[in-house]
């Protein structure tokens, strides 16, 4: 990396992660048995405040074994947002069932909970609201629509670690949640996911499924009775998750002290939105996503990310909606309609470096440089 380069999200691996790994290379417990395994599983599980984790290898394949285990299936409906990552709309697919995309709001960026009865149908089996950036889905009136329509709730929880809704964690809401931990989140195993539930049948069937079908107890006789996964984690991720689970309260810490410099500094700048924290929630701002309005700020968001990556600072954008996603119109996908708020985030979002490492310095070298940068 170049000297002085900020890049937009690094690991932060700096408490006993390296121990436990070299304990675990030198146990010989390297692949999906070993004590890391449950002391991350258990340890994440209290940290959300569910009875069960399931540590799988990424965050997709979490969401997958999520909605195999509710039964999700092939001709089957499922209720996502627009605005998301790829993933949440793939692992519908995966099952053979079709995502159904609903518009973003415009204050918080995820799902539109008062556009989501609109696309229920006969079909409709779950809701999968995805907590954006940080900042937990307004649950309440998901969890009522899920209630009348008898539907499940999975949360897609990939990037939330460690933020609530009205005091309870994201993951605990739901019917079931997955969370990624992948290098750039809160809690990192470089690749890995977990399925989180309070239901016991439905961690049981993830446990089942995620280990090609093999039973679960008495001896193996090599005959499986269902299509299973080999979802399974390593017992060296789970030794690098279970350090970061140690440490997670110091992380998300973190994560909002930096978000509260960048608002504080540039919070005032007309054309220059953040990601809000509101009443009920608690942000932990995975991400310090702006919207760039032009007419306002003087610059598009385009222009700022050129100037930035002049200045050795990194930025991505913001998603795409999946309306605007081939692979999911070849699916079968209907991806004709409007979602204008969705393409606003599209066309004007960027997320400024996030890292846990992240210096205040560099942060406030960030705001400097966007601040020059304002007409
Ligand atoms: C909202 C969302 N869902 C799912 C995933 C997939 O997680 P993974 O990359 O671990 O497969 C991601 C990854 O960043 C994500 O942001």
């Amino acid at each position: 990396m170049a000297e002085g380069f900020i890049p937009v999200c690094e690991p932060f691996l700096d408490g006993n992660e390296k121990k436990y790994l070299l304990e675990a290379i030198e146990t010989g417990w390297i692949s999906s048995a070993g004590k890391y395994i449950s002391l991350f599983e258990e340890s994440f599980a209290k940290y959300c405040g569910v009875k069960h984790g399931i540590a799988v290898c990424n965050g997709t394949v979490a969401l997958h074994l999520s909605l195999v285990t509710l039964g999700i299936n092939e001709g089957d409906e499922v209720i996502i947002p627009n605005f998301t990552m790829i993933a949440s709309a793939f692992a519908v697919c995966y099952t053979g069932a079709t995502p159904v995309f609903v518009d973003a709001e415009k204050e918080t960026w995820n799902i539109d909970s008062s556009k989501i009865e609109e696309k229920i149908t006969k079909r409709t089996k779950a809701i999968m609201p995805v907590h954006i950036y940080g900042h937990p889905c307004d649950m309440t009136p998901i969890l009522n629509i899920a209630k009348k329509y008898h539907l499940k709730v999975i949360e897609d929880a990939a990037e939330v670690h460690g933020a609530t809704y009205k005091g309870q964690k994201c993951g605990s809401i739901g019917d079931i949640a997955a969370f990624s931990f992948f290098s750039n989140k809160i809690a990192t195993t470089g690749e890995g996911g977990m399925v989180v539930t309070n239901d016991d049948a439905l961690a049981e069937k993830c446990r089942y499924f995620k280990n090609l079908c093999f039973p679960l107890t008495g001896q193996r006789t090599y005959t499986h009775d269902d299509i299973g996964f080999n979802y399974r984690m390593s017992n060296l991720h789970a030794a690098v998750g279970f350090a970061q689970v140690e440490r997670i309260e110091e992380y998300v810490d973190i994560r909002r002290k930096h978000n509260a410099i960048y608002k504080e500094v540039l919070g005032d700048i007309s054309g220059i939105t953040f990601q809000p924290e509101k009443t009920w929630a608690k942000n932990v701002y995975w991400m310090n996503g702006i919207v760039v309005e032009k007419n306002k700020f003087g610059m598009s968001r385009d222009e700022l990310m050129k100037k930035l990556r002049e200045k050795g600072i990194d930025s991505r954008l913001f998603f795409s909606g999946m309306h605007r996603q081939g692979g999911l119109q070849k699916f079968g996908c209907d991806c004709r309609g409007e979602y204008p708020v969705t393409d606003w985030l599209a066309e004007n979002g960027l997320y400024l470096p996030s890292g846990s490492g992240l210096k205040e310095e560099q942060i406030e070298f960030i705001c400097k440089t966007i601040r020059s940068l304002k007409a």
